[in-house]
């Protein structure tokens, strides 16, 4: 019954959710905040001035928008120094099978990262060709709104009830939940993701054909 995938970047396909915490990190360890058992899930999928506030906490009103924006700065040139020794090697498991197989039967795939560095990503990771839509997240509201995966839905013409999309964090879960009926995969820890239909540990235990098995007649 489905016609589309549409991914979460970071923690999903790529294995670059852990340079983001050790940018994060850096900074928290350098302005002394603390880092708690709950902030790594708490900035995932966040995008970048609301994950500096979890860092800033109860300090963040000591601190100017301006400062504001050179912290985030700061955090950013960190994690592009972090991402210039990208390669496919650290594409996470299975991704690219999945990516291919999408791709051989052409069923739409989109990208719905709360990343702006999302494009540089797919290229150092040399699948920037799999995806026939990447949904611009200055143009949409942060997850967990679903306004990214619906951008992506509607950028590839499919209803999202006919979407299947994947996602590592729980800010991006409650996103797809509430994105007018498309289908949520939760990628990694069951118990943190159990808002989702369907929880995988890793992209190689999706079986397409169990999702997809309707795509591939249609265009057979
Ligand atoms: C998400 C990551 O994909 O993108 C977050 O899960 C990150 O950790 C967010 O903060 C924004 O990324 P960027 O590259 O625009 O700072
Ligand atoms: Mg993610």
């Amino acid at each position: 019954i489905y016609r589309a995938a549409i991914f979460d970047l970071d923690g999903v396909i790529a294995d670059t959710a852990r340079l983001h915490l050790q940018a994060w990190r850096q900074l928290a360890d350098a302005l002394q905040r603390p880092w708690a058992e709950d902030t790594e899930e708490k900035l995932k999928g966040l995008e970048r001035m609301a994950s500096l506030e979890v860092i800033l906490g109860e300090k963040s009103s000591k601190y100017s928008t301006e400062g504001k924006i050179a912290l985030a700065a700061r955090k950013n040139s960190r994690y592009q120094e972090l991402i210039r020794s990208l390669s496919p090697a650290d594409l996470l498991p299975g991704a690219s099978e999945l990516l291919a197989w999408l791709s051989e039967r052409h069923i739409p795939t989109a990208l719905a990262s709360a990343s702006k560095n999302a494009t540089a990503v797919l290229e150092a990771l040399g699948i920037s060709g799999y995806f026939s839509v990447v949904a611009d997240p200055e143009m949409s509201a942060p997850k967990p709104s679903p306004d990214i995966f619906l951008a992506a839905a509607r950028s590839l013409r499919i209803d999202p009830e006919f979407c299947i999309a994947f996602e590592d964090a729980t800010a991006g879960i409650a996103a797809i939940k509430s994105a007018e009926g498309m289908t949520a995969i939760g990628v990694g820890n069951k118990e943190t993701l159990a808002e989702a239909d369907y929880n995988i540990e890793s992209l190689t235990e999706f079986t397409p054909t169990d999702f997809f098995l309707s795509a591939i007649q249609a265009v057979s």
